[in-house]
């Protein structure tokens, strides 16, 4: 497989991610919502893909996560999931599809497993959701913690400031962190974080806690179009763009208009 810094090749698991803690490895984990992005990050050797309910603001425009439907992340984590071959592909559940009931919740699970062939899912919280993570982990199906800044309680938080700064919210997040992996999950993620705190949680569980805005973790994640610079303006201190697409796309879209323009596409070598 045509890749950077693949050690392994076979299909990631949750078992090798709580191996790669163990051994001191880091994880690489990116989103993406579609086939052609999941399977050229893919190939680049990440270890995790997350089909987020970032498809909210990243693909359809909205401001927030809250609009996205099951529906919706379903036809996502499809279209990611035919394009990968070695990365571990979990599924953001989407906000309203866990928060009623813990029955509601591992029916919406199932449905997300059984229609996207995904590896496991994601669910934002701690203490409010334990249940539904216990009926959803009883069900079989792995999870991935999220804590700290949840996009879905936004309108809670009135604000995408660094979450936990103060002491009762950073050790309700270590108390979240311990429930997560006392139920059984196999990763959490930890957004917008005082980058002490993230190093708290990572000495404390052994789960891999993988980072966002949080400072060194087990692992690491981004948006993929955030930093492939595909989202012009939006550069907040944590992230790192490792491109600038919107450029690059911008120039061969205006090169492309200019030879049509002049009648220099196609050329002969380029009509049948
Ligand atoms: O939906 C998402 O993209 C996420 C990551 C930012 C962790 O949950």
């Amino acid at each position: 497989m045509a890749g950077y810094l693949v050690e392994d090749a076979r299909k990631v698991t949750t078992h090798r991610l709580i191996e790669m803690k163990r051994q001191g490895k880091k994880i690489a984990m990116l989103t993406a919502y579609d086939y052609t992005m999941a399977r050229i990050i893919d190939k680049a050797g990440v270890d995790i893909i997350l089909v987020g309910d970032s498809a909210s603001n990243v693909m359809a425009g909205n401001w927030t996560t809250l609009p996205i439907t099951v529906d919706q992340m379903i036809y996502h984590g499809k279209s990611v999931v035919r394009a990968v071959q070695r990365a571990l592909v979990i599924c953001d559940m989407p906000f309203g599809s866990y928060q009623v009931s813990p029955t509601e919740a591992v029916t919406n699970a199932i449905r997300m497993m059984k229609e996207t062939h995904c590896d496991a899912l994601k669910l934002e919280g701690g203490e409010e959701i334990i249940d539904a993570v216990k009926t959803i982990l009883a069900a079989g199906i792995p999870v991935c913690g999220h804590l700290g800044l949840t996009p879905q309680s936004i309108n809670k938080f009135g604000t995408y400031a660094v979450r936990a700064k103060e002491e009762a919210e950073a050790e309700k997040l270590v108390r979240d962190a311990h429930l997560l992996e006392e139920a059984g999950c196999f990763a959490v993620v930890l957004e917008k974080i005082p980058a002490a705190l993230t190093a708290r949680v990572c000495s404390e569980l052994q789960i891999p806690v993988i980072g966002i805005g949080g400072g060194a973790a087990d692992g690491q994640v981004l948006v993929g179009q955030d930093m492939l610079g595909l989202n012009d303006g939006f550069k907040p201190k944590f992230l790192r763009h490792y491109a600038n697409l919107a450029e690059t796309i911008t120039d061969a879209v205006g090169q492309y208009v200019s030879d049509v323009k002049d009648c220099s596409f196609p050329n002969e070598n380029e009509c049948y």
